[in-house]
């Protein structure tokens, strides 16, 4: 089933609560979007309610991937508060609900971004990875390309530093 897609959709109490809980699943799951598994809801919350603060506030915006009724995709597309970077955002949360994934769902969410992208008149969007879960390939498969790398910036555990990648989609 493909998916539909809304744009800032009213932040309601249960919109948030789905939100909350995909992204702890999707941590659980191993995947690095700003946390380390295992978490809880609780754990996700406070980073969840800062992000949509933003959203809130007219700064940032949120795209969501509906299954129906259901949200399996999400993703933010975040403002650099500042001035001399106010023609680009950066690309944050990327994901796909786990069962959900390897569908093509993660692909047609990142091209709607774009599409939200082009049509905000931004000159390229970024994303920033952590290196050793292969998310390289993912983007690169969508046009993105690697334009810088810091290396061990992410440490994930006591004897584990994971460089961050910087990738970006060229809107000119
Ligand atoms: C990464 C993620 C968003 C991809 O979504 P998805 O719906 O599973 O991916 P798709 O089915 O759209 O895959 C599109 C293509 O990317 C490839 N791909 C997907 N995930 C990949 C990964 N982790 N590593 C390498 N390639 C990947 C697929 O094989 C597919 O390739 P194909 O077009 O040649 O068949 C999703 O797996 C996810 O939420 N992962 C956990 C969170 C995460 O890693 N987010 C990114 C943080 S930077």
């Amino acid at each position: 089933m493909a998916l539909s897609f809304l744009l800032d959709p009213p932040l309601t109490a249960d919109l948030r609560e789905r939100i909350v809980r995909l992204w702890t699943d999707v941590t659980n799951a191993g995947g690095p979007i700003g946390f380390v598994a295992p978490v809880t809801v609780d754990d996700v919350r406070p980073m969840a309610e800062a992000t949509f603060a933003g959203v809130e506030a007219g700064v940032d915006r949120l795209l969501v991937g509906m299954d129906g009724a259901e949200p399996v995709a999400v993703l933010f597309i975040v403002d650099n508060r500042f001035d001399l970077k106010a023609h680009w955002r950066v690309l944050k949360r990327v994901m796909v609900l786990p069962g959900s994934q390897g569908r093509g769902y993660g692909a047609a969410l990142m091209r709607e971004a774009e599409a939200v992208g082009r049509a905000m008149r931004l000159t390229g969007l970024q994303v920033t990875v952590r290196d050793g879960h292969g998310l390289d390939a993912f983007y690169a498969k969508l046009g993105y390309t690697e334009t810088g790398r810091v290396p061990g910036a992410l440490r994930v555990a006591p004897d584990d530093d994971r460089d961050e990648l910087q990738m970006w989609l060229d809107l000119r």
